[in-house]
């Protein structure tokens, strides 16, 4: 006997073959049957002693067995149909000292429906096992980069340069622009330009986490921290970020008690789960962004200074589309081309008088505004021109403005005037009536989501999860 089996009493070899549950044949060259199992015998209604010594061809109908056991050929995944039903058998000849002795058969299922549904429940843990490994995947890398910025305004260019030059740097990166100005493009540009790029990307809206749940998210659980925790505990944002980047967006949002929490991880890095007794080392390139005046916040007493200084080592101001006028066509253009690969169109242009209409209008929302205003566009789109009626009724009515400034202080929200539309699924126009309502509050709220939760009457999650949603 090989090595590996010595160890193990012979009396018990019997026993482990029958564990095994699988039905096992042993014949001889001539295929006569030295040896089967229980499971095997059970099956074809017989026993174990009956069985033994006979030919195999008369104790298992449709056998080949013996015939393997002459040629000395492995028939693997084979189909048998034993007893009405297909079972799967696999035969392997039996060479002793080179010598061909007999063959050993073994049989797996009992029908091929049962092989399927047995494959079929593990092709769909397989599927499973992908999907999040892609989500995964997905969200742990940055999706954009530098190319995808698009702007030639000097002050948009100086941005974006800084941003390059400082990609490489480990230093907390403050991406500080009104909202919309393409915060989250920077953080994912930086990080894929950054010497981190293969390693994590990881971001968290510290505006759209419930309070009490951001400590858990930030900085992970361990096993029974609190009830309903999950088995096992689950690592944070930190831990999930080692080595790479965590972005902390909406960082103006956190509450007072947790910047103290992530001062004190940003100053030893370090972090200890919540319910944890360890302290895990991590190293991790924050990039912070807020749409809030975090000096003002200071002053009020609203920010730590302390943590304003950490994140602030390299501020990076984005300036808002209307400071950036110039941009207005080319980004257009870019979003246009996307659009029309997301929509299967081509060719399409903008007015003149939409144009400037464009030009003229303040854009709170800046780039989003801009790229939900062109959506929008090709989706009521009858030819290939997009012209006013086109536009939303708010930049169609531009009285609806103050005049001095340029700045919005009332938005119309007029019926929808006729429009050259076709009669759409109830579920779509539904939609569209909301994602508008959400930009229409965010237009008279000047982009500040929380306050634009607050005149919609929904909890900040909850408008959170929709801006997601409609891409707002
Ligand atoms: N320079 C740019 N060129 C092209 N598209 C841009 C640019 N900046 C932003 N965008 C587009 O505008 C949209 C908003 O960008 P992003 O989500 O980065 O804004 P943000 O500053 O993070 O806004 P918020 O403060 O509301 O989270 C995105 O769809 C993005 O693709
Ligand atoms: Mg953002």
């Amino acid at each position: 006997m090989k090595k590996g089996m010595e160890a193990i009493p012979s009396n018990w070899h019997e026993q482990i073959i029958n564990l095994l549950g699988e039905r096992i044949v042993v014949t001889d060259r001539k295929g006569t049957i030295l040896y089967i199992n229980e499971a095997y015998c059970e099956f074809l209604g017989t026993t174990v002693e009956e069985a033994t010594n006979r030919p195999v061809q008369e104790v298992i109908e449709n056998t080949r067995m013996h015939i393997v056991a002459n040629t000395g050929k492995k028939e693997l995944a084979a189909l048998h149909p034993i007893n009405g039903s297909e079972m799967i058998a696999n035969r392997y000849p039996l060479t002793v000292d080179g010598e061909l002795v007999g063959a050993l058969g073994t049989v797996m299922f009992r029908s091929p429906e049962e092989w399927r549904m047995y494959k079929s429940k593990i092709q769909h843990l397989v599927e499973e096992l992908k999907y999040y490994q892609t989500k995964v995947e997905n969200e742990l890398k940055s999706k954009y980069s530098f190319q995808d910025l698009i702007g030639s305004s000097q002050s948009f260019l100086a941005a974006k340069k800084l941003a390059e030059r400082i990609s490489d740097s480990n230093s907390s990166v403050l991406l500080i622009g009104e909202s919309g100005t393409g915060k989250e493009l920077f953080a994912h540009s930086i990080h894929n330009q950054s010497l981190r790029s293969s390693l994590s990307f990881v971001a968290i809206n510290c505006a759209s986490i419930p309070e009490h749940l951001l400590e858990s998210e930030l900085f992970g659980y361990d096993d029974g921290a609190f009830t309903g925790a999950k088995k096992g505990g689950k690592k944070g944002q930190f831990e999930l970020a080692h080595n790479g980047t965590l972005f902390l967006d909406e960082i103006g949002d956190m509450p007072l008690s947790m910047q103290s929490k992530l001062l004190r991880v940003l100053q030893e890095k370090e972090v200890q789960r919540v319910g944890g007794q360890k302290s895990l080392p991590v190293d991790v390139r924050i990039i912070a962004a807020t749409h809030r005046d975090l000096e003002k916040m200071v002053e009020e007493g609203k920010f730590r200074r302390d943590l304003y200084y950490r994140l602030n080592v390299i501020k990076i101001e984005i300036p808002p589309l209307n400071k950036r006028i110039e941009d207005i066509k080319l980004i257009s253009m870019s979003l246009l081309k996307k659009l029309e690969r997301k929509f299967f169109r081509t060719g399409i242009a903008i007015s003149e008088e939409v144009e400037k209409r464009l030009m003229e209008h303040s854009w709170p929302g800046n780039i989003r505004e801009l790229e939900n205003v062109l959506e929008r566009a090709i989706n009521v789109l009858d030819g290939q021109t997009i012209k006013l009626i086109h536009l939303p009724l708010y930049l169609r009515e531009m009285r609806s403005q103050c005049p001095n400034n340029g700045k919005r202080t009332m938005v119309e929200i007029k019926p929808a005037q006729k429009m050259p539309l076709s009669v759409i699924p109830l579920k779509e126009t539904l939609a569209r009536v909301e994602k508008e309502a959400i930009q229409s509050a965010l237009a008279v709220t000047n982009g500040n989501k929380q306050e634009a939760a607050k005149l919609l009457e929904i909890g900040k999650t909850r408008f959170y999860e929709k801006c997601k949603f409609y891409d707002i």
